[in-house]
């Protein structure tokens, strides 16, 4: 059976295979180095809402909240530490969706600074069915980017694919920026096998952690708003009664 457990702030325990409610700063802190096979995550992108005070919490409580992306587009961490603290702990790859000027300040620290270490590319979701917004007066917006970093000489399960991954957006659409399971899916299976640990340290509705759970791939997730960690914890029971637990391998604990 799968436990799903809030963390013990006294205690700071750290279970694979749960999820947690918090700041992915402050968790993260208890994961030791190169303990993550795979981090794939979706960071708030800091544009829909640049101005700050606009964002009044308390306003979007119940269901318009669910759809409005100002609470879940909210940059909550400094993006320098966060990307030092994923270089430290993971010793794969990371998935990192992005905006635009998060996207060239990754490129730079892995391509420039961690050249050594990291091989870096910039990768595009291409929506097979853009929203039909605003189509009169511009191009419909139908990519967003990802930074895919890889710790040289590890594991990529694929070969010769292109940058540009072509998924259909969910309507589903529990969480106002959730991503499609299936692509999560394909980037799970490119760079990680049977058991291996995947984190998403903002993790939303829960995307990656359903994803891992039908590949088998052990999990940590990690999501700082009450209501959104909430909605995963139920979509992610939901899939565990139909999933056995793995037993953990020495290659997969979090000490
Ligand atoms: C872009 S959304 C992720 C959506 C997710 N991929 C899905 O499919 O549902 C980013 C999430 O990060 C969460 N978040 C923001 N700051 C955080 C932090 N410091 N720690 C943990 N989660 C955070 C937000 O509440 C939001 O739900």
């Amino acid at each position: 059976m799968k436990i799903i457990k809030k963390v013990d702030w006294s205690g700071l325990l750290f279970f694979v295979n749960t999820i947690h409610q918090g700041n992915c700063m402050n968790l993260m802190k208890q994961i030791s180095d190169k303990s993550i096979n795979l981090i794939l995550t979706d960071i708030p992108y800091d544009e829909v809402n640049n101005n700050k005070s606009c964002i009044n919490r308390s306003k979007y409580k119940g269901q318009l909240r669910k759809y409005h992306k100002g609470i879940a587009d909210e940059l909550t961490f400094d993006l320098d530490l966060f990307m030092k603290e994923c270089d430290r702990i993971c010793k794969g790859s990371i998935y990192i969706f992005c905006g635009l000027n998060q996207a060239g300040r990754l490129i730079d620290y892995f391509k420039t600074e961690r050249e050594k270490d990291y091989m870096a590319r910039l990768c595009i979701w291409k929506k097979t069915n853009p929203t039909p917004s605003n189509g009169q007066h511009l191009w419909l917006s139908g990519t967003e980017l990802c930074v895919f970093v890889k710790k040289r000489k590890t594991k990529f399960n694929q070969s010769c694919k292109s940058n540009v991954w072509e998924f259909p957006s969910g309507r589903s659409k529990v969480h106002p920026t959730e991503k499609p399971l299936e692509l999560f899916k394909h980037l799970i299976k490119s760079s990680t096998d049977e058991k291996d640990l995947v984190l998403d340290m903002c993790m939303g509705s829960g995307t990656t952690i359903v994803a891992s759970i039908e590949l088998n791939r052990n999990y940590i997730g990690i999501e700082l708003d009450k209501e959104y960690f909430e909605i995963a914890k139920k979509r992610i029971e939901e899939h565990s009664q139909q999933s056995t637990l793995l037993p953990l391998t020495e290659n997969s604990k979090v000490n």
